[in-house]
């Protein structure tokens, strides 16, 4: 019987090996640059509580309403969400395990996300987010140092042009009464409302500002403007971050319409986009949401945050050429079977204890079709030992790549196992010594 094939769930998808270094490439210089402004990682479970998100990210919102991945646990009845973010996770965490005791926290963490969005390029129902918070600290100056340090990211992974985007959304006070506003405002003019606005205006009137309805963007353009409504406070916050991030020369406009998905934000709020992804061009959101700590059920504390949509991250730096480090190895070592297969595993254990990363070839075949494997395997050197290296204790060892007569191995030399290891570590440093010039 022909079973039918199973496919992997629509809008969730496979990173496969060809494409899994440049994910690689990019997690690992996110976290230094996370680790250069004291960034620590903090893991949270993929299933939480609806309640978090419900409560977390707000009951109005187009997440809670109608993009999470709910369900009931079949054997205890628990009400369960995939998180569809992780800001509201780390909160919890932090207050289940009392981590602001000790002081305030930097904290980062990384992985898959979930939302039951209609899946286009860059948007997913399974993505993931590389996302930091800031938790216990007030002043504007952790919000101007994590947009400093995305746009150090930014420079690192050399993505080309990403713009920033700020608003500043005022105290639960000052958007109560631009809410109220807004509502009157919008009443006046019902009748252009779309229903998804009318459905909005009394639950959420700040997300009709996000409406991407053609027909609405007059009437949103003329609506009050939260601006009108910070307080000194507020207002001195704002200002504060505009001088810093001025001072740290990043430029930034500012949106008085950006008013983020999620309902947890006041004061700063953000979003860096880029015009070379089509409709989903904003890559990194965030913001502060000094309520969310109280409004889970710790003690009052600030926080700001932001998180990183990784695949839209990757189509930059997959457009920009980069590819990560797609070889499978530093060393391919080659055998003729029998007794040379012991030798062969000993000399690829002693480059592995060199710190090296090697494949010796598995099964038997000719040397010449196990040199087409160590080519294509991406390795720079060919290790090989045949009956008559092995019965002199030796390797014969052979640069793979064209690096001109003077590069080492470039000739095929026979090296003693006993040296086997340094030597192939100092011909590969010499090598990439050579790649990090400019101009050879
Ligand atoms: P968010 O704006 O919902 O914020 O998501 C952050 C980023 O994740 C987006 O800018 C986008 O790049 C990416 N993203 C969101 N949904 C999708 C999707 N369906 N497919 C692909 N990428 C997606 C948050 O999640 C907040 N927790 C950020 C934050 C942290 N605020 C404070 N701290």
């Amino acid at each position: 019987m022909k079973r039918e094939k199973l496919a992997a769930v629509r809008g969730m998808n496979d990173l496969l090996p060809a494409e899994a270094p440049l994910w690689e490439a990019f997690e690992a210089r996110a976290i230094d640059v996370l680790r250069a402004y004291g960034y620590r990682q903090i893991r949270t479970p993929i299933v939480e509580h609806t309640a978090l998100f419900a409560r977390g990210i707000g009951e109005v919102t187009d997440i809670v309403e109608k993009e999470m991945y709910s369900f009931v646990d079949q054997l205890n009845g628990e009400h369960l969400t995939l998180r569809p973010e992780a800001t509201a996770s780390v909160v919890r965490a932090c207050i289940e395990h009392n981590l602001l005791y000790e002081g305030p926290r930097r904290l980062w963490y990384m992985g898959p996300m979930f939302r039951h969005e209609r899946p286009q390029r860059g948007r997913y129902r399974q993505f993931h987010q590389v996302g930091a918070e800031a938790l216990g600290f007030a002043g504007p100056d952790v919000d101007a140092e994590q947009i400093v340090l995305l746009k150090r990211l930014w420079d690192v992974l050399e993505i080309g042009p990403v713009r920033l985007e700020l608003n500043s959304l005022g105290s639960g006070e000052e958007r109560a009464r631009h809410r109220a506003a807004l509502i009157a405002y919008f009443e006046a003019h019902a009748d252009q409302l779309d229903a998804d606005a009318r459905r909005r205006l009394h639950a959420n009137p700040l997300r009709i500002l996000d409406t991407k309805n053609p027909a609405m963007q007059e009437l949103v353009r003329q609506a009050p403007r939260i601006a009108d409504y910070l307080g000194a406070e507020s207002r001195a916050h704002f200002e504060r971050l505009q001088e810093l991030l001025a001072a740290a020369g990043v430029p930034y406009s500012i949106n008085p319409r950006l008013v983020r998905g999620l309902d947890y934000y006041n004061l700063t709020v953000y979003e860096w986009i880029t015009d070379r992804l089509g409709a989903q061009g904003t890559i990194c959101g965030g913001g502060r949401y000094d309520p969310l700590m109280e409004l889970l059920g710790g003690k009052s504390a600030p926080g700001c945050g932001f998180a990183i949509g990784v695949e839209r991250v990757i189509e930059l730096l997959r457009e920009a050429g980069e590819r990560g480090d797609t070889s499978d190895c530093d060393v391919y070592v080659l055998h003729q079977g029998g007794g040379t297969y012991l030798a062969a595993l000993r000399a690829a254990e002693s480059l592995r204890d060199a710190g090296l990363d090697v494949i010796l070839h598995a099964g038997e075949a000719s040397l010449k079709s196990q040199m087409k494997r160590a080519d294509a395997s991406g390795a720079e050197l060919a290790v090989i030992v045949g009956e008559t290296e092995a019965a002199e204790g030796k390797a014969a060892v052979k640069g793979l790549r064209a690096r001109g007569a003077e590069a080492p191995f470039a000739q095929q030399r026979v090296v003693p196992l006993a040296e086997l290891g340094e030597a192939v570590s100092a011909a590969l440093a010499a090598m990439s010594a050579s790649n990090a010039q400019p101009g050879t």
